[in-house]
């Protein structure tokens, strides 16, 4: 067996907080930093505390305080904090050689190896993987230069909602005007379809999707649709920072056949929902959809090791030596950390693990919901989890949101937020997670849920 079972992986299976949070060393640490650090900090203003050491699908704060993990470094640790079965490689390898830019080493290529075992479709047997710099937004970037590459093209098509990450090119692909309008002009020919979220439109998933597709084809295919010279179609296959949406079937199918229909590659954006996090390898697995190009980070490192890289069909290997680049292309340490983290999720079935606990999670949560009009919409696929809330008149609530997450961390459980308005409970514990802290974490959610009604009842 490739490292221990999953329950052996945390500091508990229930969190403990004793007193108020943070505590009296976390504020010391907050000061400091405020006082030093950049004004751009910004997640310890949601969630006020000092970390000390993780374990599994566990935090301890400065104080020992210790909570449930729901957030996961934002998606990073699939395989739980220090997992000793990564740990273990990352060791050995950053005492021999941490860093080798593209020279072969046996990390790079049994990481390549395995990306290629699971790949999604047709990908597998059947791809290259480019290594650039270590975060998503680079993964991003060399997607964005694949595809004009490949094409000649220079006009993106991308998603409202969408969130590609903070590098110009990555920028430009992002549909938040407010993070982008400070440095506008980004990448020129930029358009943004309509990404079908059936809740917020108010229609049916079929509807919805009709809609979106209906765009997306008349961009690439009309010659007043405005995208003079088209050069690939990018794409969350479930939205994160947009909310978790996650749309309905034929959306993707509809994207591969433009992308099909036009000669143009079909991008999947896979840093967030990649990496078994959905309970497949890929997101597009879900709709059974497979993408030329795939863009992947985050989880990719292991263990948190800073990594990212960019898979693509064959055919597409058209560049020569060179023509992508990045000091940081050839992390061996992230490498094999991101070799051991595939192993132990296959030797611990966690896709299948994380099918079942999100659906658990899901499930209780939309039982809270029941007589709860303002939790509007649970979805999402396996543990990666949106709970949407919106006020008496159906308008985004997220002072609500704000409030469970207040609750959340102050009863020892961190989640997340995501949303245009910041009025969904996001949720993407490590995939360790187990059921009883799955039962005991989704409780706190549930009383926070209820807690907070009651509030907005008195108000
Ligand atoms: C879908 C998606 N793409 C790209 C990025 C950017 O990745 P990074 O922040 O590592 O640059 C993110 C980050 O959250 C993301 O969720």
């Amino acid at each position: 067996m490739a490292g221990p079972p999953i329950d052996e992986l945390h500091f508990a299976q229930e969190p403990s907080v004793d007193g108020d949070v943070p505590g009296p060393n976390s504020r010391r640490l907050l000061e400091t930093q405020e006082a030093i650090d950049s004004s751009a900090v910004a997640y310890p203003n949601n969630i006020p505390l000092g970390f000390d050491e993780g374990k599994g699908a566990t935090l301890k704060d400065v104080d020992g305080n210790v909570f449930l993990d729901f957030f996961a470094g934002i998606g990073v640790y699939n395989v739980g904090h220090a997992n000793p079965y990564v740990n273990e490689a990352v060791h050995e390898q950053l005492d021999k050689l941490t860093h080798s830019v593209d020279f072969p080493t046996e990390p790079r290529l049994a990481l390549i190896e395995k990306l290629d075992e699971i790949a999604p479709g047709d990908l597998q047997g059947n791809n290259r993987v480019v290594f650039g710099g270590p975060t998503g937004s680079d993964a991003v970037e060399a997607s964005i230069k694949l595809a004009k590459y490949n094409t000649g093209g220079n006009g993106l098509v991308a998603f409202r909602n969408a969130y590609h990450g903070a590098t110009s090119g990555a920028m430009s692909l992002t549909s938040n005007k407010k993070f982008k309008q400070p440095y506008a002009p980004l990448l020129p020919d930029v358009v943004h379809a309509p990404f079908p979220h059936p809740f917020q439109e108010g229609r049916s998933p079929e509807e919805s999707v009709d809609r979106a597709l209906e765009e997306v084809q008349s961009i690439v295919e009309d010659p007043y649709g405005g995208l003079a010279d088209p050069a690939g179609i990018f794409v969350e296959p479930i939205q994160g920072e947009g909310g978790v949406v996650v749309p309905p079937e034929g959306f993707l199918q509809g994207l591969r056949d433009v992308a099909d229909d036009n000669d143009l590659p079909l991008v999947f954006d896979e840093i967030q929902v990649g990496m078994g996090r959905t309970g497949e390898w890929w997101g597009g697995e879900h709709y059974d959809v497979t993408p030329d190009v795939m863009t992947m980070a985050k989880a990719l490192g292991g263990n948190g090791l800073p990594l990212s890289g960019t898979l693509y069909r064959e055919d597409l290997d058209t560049w020569g030596p060179g023509d992508h680049a990045g000091t940081y292309r050839g992390h061996a340490t992230a490498m094999i950390g991101g070799v051991r983290a595939i192993e132990y999720i296959q030797a611990h079935d966690l896709l299948d693990h994380a099918t079942e606990v999100g659906d658990y999670i899901r499930s209780r949560l939309r039982e809270a919901a029941e007589d709860d009009p303002g939790l509007g919409d649970v979805r999402g696929k396996g543990l990666f989890v949106g709970a949407e809330f919106v006020d008496e008149d159906g308008e985004p609530d997220e002072d609500r949101v704000s409030a469970i997450q207040e609750y959340c961390y102050q009863h020892g459980v961190l989640v997340w937020t995501a949303g245009q308005h910041s009025n969904v409970v996001r949720l993407l514990p490590p995939l360790v997670l187990t059921q009883r802290q799955a039962e005991v974490g989704t409780e706190i959610i549930a009383d926070a849920v209820a807690a907070t009604a009651r509030e907005h009842a008195r108000h």
